[in-house]
């Protein structure tokens, strides 16, 4: 598939305008009361806005573009793995942080990137409560509310602050592993943070706020768009063993500079979560 910058432009356009109205339906129920469901754990939330979020976006996207793909959280179901083809493909989080939405904590998102031959082109992720909006185009930079985003220099683990998420697994083998890594971040680390959104901590790091972000067991909706912001802010993005990144593997590690992602992976028990 070949894309024009025009191409490019078009989608950019309507990605923007489909965050902001995103964020807008997010803000408008973020202290209102909500029917929640669980789905794999009663650590795995959704809500009626995560649904409705997804179908008006997914909804938009065809209209305009009827040829290409969507890959969304909430029509995903756990039973069938998606496809991920060269096609130009949308992949959307409706909210990413739904624990947080639930508990009027403001670290919700909503985040979508665009895939063409398996390269994310654009990247939006829209912080509404917090009134961030975070975008990217491949090879143009990535901004925050218009600023132009720099990741911060440092090299030293021993000088980080490393932003990971437990995940919503509750497999008892897995939780041991985590703790292992937990271990490890306050023995090598200079501080650890958790926010619940795994797609604001890659934004974060993108912003300088903290030296590295992982996971294990987040999804490609998790961490593409926010990928595609931090690598353009100079950021260093792969798997965490240090292998190139596969978007389906479920796991990330993005670092500040090469060295921190280097000395990080170092130090972790690298769990395999399957695939999407
Ligand atoms: C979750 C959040 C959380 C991460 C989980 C994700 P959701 O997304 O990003 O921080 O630990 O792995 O599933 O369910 O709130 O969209
Ligand atoms: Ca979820
Ligand atoms: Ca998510
Ligand atoms: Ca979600």
């Amino acid at each position: 598939n070949t894309i024009s910058d025009q191409d490019v432009e078009e989608m950019f356009e309507l990605a923007r305008a489909v965050a902001l109205e995103a964020g807008q339906v997010i803000r408008e129920n973020f202290y209102k009361d909500k029917v929640v469901d669980t789905k794999m754990s009663a650590a795995d939330l959704v809500t009626e806005t995560d649904q409705a979020i997804e179908k008006m976006v997914h909804t938009k996207i065809l209209a305009k573009f009827p040829d290409h793909k969507f890959i969304g959280e909430e029509s995903t179901h756990e039973t069938h793995k998606h496809e991920l083809t060269d096609d130009p493909t949308w992949i959307i989080d409706p909210i990413d942080g739904t624990t947080n939405f639930v508990n009027h904590i403001p670290e919700v998102c909503f985040s979508l990137g665009i895939m063409v031959n398996k390269q994310t082109v654009i990247g939006i992720v829209y912080a509404p409560i917090k009134e961030e909006l975070y975008t990217a185009k491949l090879g143009q930079g990535s901004y925050l509310n218009g600023e132009k985003l720099q990741a911060s220099k440092i090299k030293e683990l021993k000088q980080a602050v490393i932003l990971f998420e437990g995940g919503a697994s509750r497999d008892e083998q897995i939780l041991q592993d985590k703790l292992k890594n937990v271990h490890s971040l306050f023995t090598n680390a200079r501080g650890v943070r958790s926010y619940g959104s795994g797609a604001l901590s890659i934004c974060n790091v993108a912003a300088g706020r903290g030296q590295a972000f992982f996971e294990y067991g987040l999804h490609i909706w998790d961490f593409t768009a926010g990928n595609l912001i931090a690598s353009e802010a100079g950021a260093v993005v792969t798997d965490p063993s240090g292998a190139e990144l596969n978007p389906l593997r479920r796991r990330v590690l993005v670092g500040c500079s090469a060295e921190v992602a280097q000395s990080l992976s170092k130090v972790l028990t690298h769990l395999d979560m399957g695939w999407d």
